[in-house]
């Protein structure tokens, strides 16, 4: 059956920033399980979309650190060389297939229940978490240097998702992350620079420091923020040397090697 040609566009490359995307279709994050520490089924699962001809698809929502562990639900993680290897499989195989990998970085501070970690998440204020009914679940306080930390805790996750192949990075804004605590009057109630007026409560996301979450070029005239970009980066050409808090095995070879428990095979 001939194609409407109304429908051309959907099958158009696009450019988003320094990346092409061969077409129009775009598998925003969404979970379905695997994480990080099934390499094999997240790699065959977005890569069975890569090949039926989507240009992008996207991890789930991804933690970019211990202090952000929502076990027993399963995000994607990006904490250290293992989940790098790990998610590099799906990498590897979306690029196998032309299409574009990318990765939302989450941080949910004070609702981040870290029954595995056993961190403590950080937020704008100190809270009682809304989101679990069935458990009690507090952050602490970011100071201002705290603020700092986490937000380098973002440039820190990037760099392991440029180490780890993705062509595309997300900052997750919403889902009552961070970056959406600071905006939200129930969750920020500061007193000083970053709480009051919108402008305030907007400080630590357009800080420069924070320029680095998306460090992206954002079309002119876009209405889109940086905050809430999905946006090829040029990160990976920023990447410097990483010293890693290695927790897992390290090859030395730079071989991917998956670090988990269904690691055995990337098609697994
Ligand atoms: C099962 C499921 C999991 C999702 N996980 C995420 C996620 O991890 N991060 C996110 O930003 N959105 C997530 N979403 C939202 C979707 O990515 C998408 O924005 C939403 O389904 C609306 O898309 P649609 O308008 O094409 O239906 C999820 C949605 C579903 C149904």
């Amino acid at each position: 059956m001939a194609r409407d040609p109304r429908y051309d566009v959907l099958f158009e490359s696009v450019s988003i920033g320094p990346k092409t995307a061969r077409n129009r279709f775009f598998q925003t994050a969404h979970c379905a399980g695997p994480g990080s520490e099934r390499p094999g089924a997240q790699a065959a699962f977005r890569g069975m979309k890569a090949e039926g001809g989507w240009a992008v698809v996207f991890t789930e929502y991804c933690s970019i650190h211990p202090e952000s562990d929502e076990y027993p639900y399963i995000s994607a993680r990006i904490w250290d060389e293992g989940d790098v290897r790990n998610l590099g499989h799906l990498c590897d195989v979306a690029h196998r297939h032309r299409s574009l990998a990318g990765v939302q970085l989450w941080y949910s501070g004070g609702h981040a229940p870290c029954l595995e970690s056993r961190e403590t998440g950080r937020s704008p204020s100190q809270f009682q978490s809304n989101m679990f009914a069935t458990r009690t679940v507090y952050g602490q306080q970011m100071d201002e240097d705290d603020i700092k930390a986490v937000i380098d805790l973002y440039v820190e996750a990037g760099r392991r998702a440029a180490q780890a192949g993705f062509d595309l990075l997300e900052v997750s804004a919403g889902d009552d992350t961070v970056p959406i605590q600071f905006l939200e009057p129930r969750y920020n109630r500061r007193t000083d620079k970053y709480g009051g007026s919108l402008a305030n409560r907007a400080r630590a996301a357009r800080s420069p420091r924070a320029s680095r979450w998306t460090p992206c070029t954002v079309p002119r005239g876009s209405k889109r923020t940086r905050m809430d970009s999905s946006c090829s980066s040029s990160f990976a050409r920023r990447v410097c040397s990483i010293s890693w808090r290695s927790r897992s095995a390290t090859t030395r070879s730079g071989a991917r090697t998956p670090a988990r428990r269904d690691s055995a095979s990337p098609a697994g």
